[in-house]
């Protein structure tokens, strides 16, 4: 079966032609980081006019690198949430569109859903089921088990800021670039993690919590710097040398990992079944992140899964990858006429 895919729910706009849910026949990503890094974010409004212009083309593009035409496609997916409401619109009318003129079936696929099954594409060993899934990504933290495909339990969740956006949140205290979670990770190579000590947040249970790591950076910053609470962090960068934003890096990024390795080792304990951990999402780019929970868990005899690097962030072939799957397990298509997005739902 080949699934035309379609992602736009941030600032990607993605389409990739996938067959039978692991072999890659295209594959098309048009970043709009290059416009976002200038502001240090993304601008709502200036994603979903990049999705119009790119989006036509960036499917073009897919069936052409696919060597195939219209008629060898047997169904369109597309994400339909959660996202940006305006970046969501542009890839679920476009989506719309096609599956009528086409007379295609329809597949709404979740976001989340796509980060964890970028783990089947490509060739290599599957994860085994029951598993964990360490969803990290620019707008979620969550640990989710799954006894099946297409079967999920949000078992733990960020109570505030997500990693990935932590991530970028530090990045910008020690004047690195956006996105921060690569700017960070190249900076931590020269740094020394031990330099600085960063609390570990005291949740109980599964969930997580971000948003006091990211001020206690802040504060480590201004008492390296001997500046007041009072300063703003946008005026901290400049007092700080390349050594110190190496060690603040390093030390974050090592934290970051140790709280996340440390909630999915407790989930193990609820859940001694689980045979995979499966990390998901752009923060699972992280090599410091994926090398500890090889480290941590393959001594557990688990199976530990992480995607490859180009399908880490937002793509389509992900898309492609969880329509599959859906659709193996008998999910009905989506009456093109009536499909909704949605801002935030959670994985189901
Ligand atoms: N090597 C890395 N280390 C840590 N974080 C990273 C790395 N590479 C990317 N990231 C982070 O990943 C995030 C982007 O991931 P992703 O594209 O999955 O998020 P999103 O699509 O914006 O959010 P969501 O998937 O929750 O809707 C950014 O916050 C970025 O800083
Ligand atoms: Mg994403």
């Amino acid at each position: 079966m080949k699934i035309l895919a379609i992602e736009s729910s941030c600032d990607e706009t993605a389409a990739a032609v996938i067959e039978n849910g692991t072999i890659i026949l295209s594959n098309v990503v048009v970043s709009q980081v290059d416009i976002f890094a200038v502001y240090g974010g993304v601008i709502p409004e200036v994603a979903a006019r990049s999705h119009l212009e790119a989006i036509l083309p960036v499917i073009h593009k897919a069936l052409d690198d696919a060597r195939l035409t219209v008629d060898d496609v047997d169904c369109v997916a597309v994400t339909h949430t959660p996202g940006l409401l305006g970046s969501l619109l542009i890839g679920t009318l476009t989506a719309r569109m096609l599956a009528i003129l086409w007379k295609k079936p329809l597949y709404a696929v979740h976001h989340l859903k796509s980060h964890i099954y970028a783990n089947w594409l490509g060739d290599g060993e599957v994860p085994q089921f029951p598993l964990l899934a360490l969803v990290v990504s620019g707008g979620h933290t969550q640990i989710i088990y799954m006894r099946d495909h297409n079967q999920f339990e949000i078992i733990g969740s960020t109570r505030d800021d997500a990693v990935g956006e932590c991530f970028d949140k530090v990045a910008k205290i020690l004047g690195l670039p956006y996105p921060g979670g690569p700017a960070i990770s190249k900076k931590a190579l020269q740094g020394d993690a031990k330099k600085c000590k960063l609390p570990h947040p005291k949740i109980d249970g599964l969930d997580f919590s971000f948003s006091g790591l990211k001020t206690a950076v802040l504060r480590a910053v201004q008492q390296e710097c001997g500046l007041p609470i009072t300063t703003p962090s946008y005026e901290l960068a400049g007092h700080l040398s390349e050594q110190q934003k190496a060690d603040f890096a390093a030390a974050f990024q090592e934290t970051v990992s140790d709280i996340l390795l440390e909630k999915l080792e407790m989930a193990l304990a609820e859940y001694p079944e689980v045979r995979s951990i499966v990390l998901a999402g752009g923060v699972s780019a992280n090599q410091v992140l994926s090398r500890k929970a090889l480290e941590r868990f393959r001594s557990e005899g688990l199976k530990v899964y992480f995607p490859d690097l180009q399908f880490a962030g937002d793509n389509a072939a992900m898309v492609g990858a969880a329509a599959y799957f859906e659709i193996l397990k008998g999910v009905e298509p989506t009456d093109p006429y009536k499909l909704n997005i949605a801002p935030r739902t959670p994985i189901q």
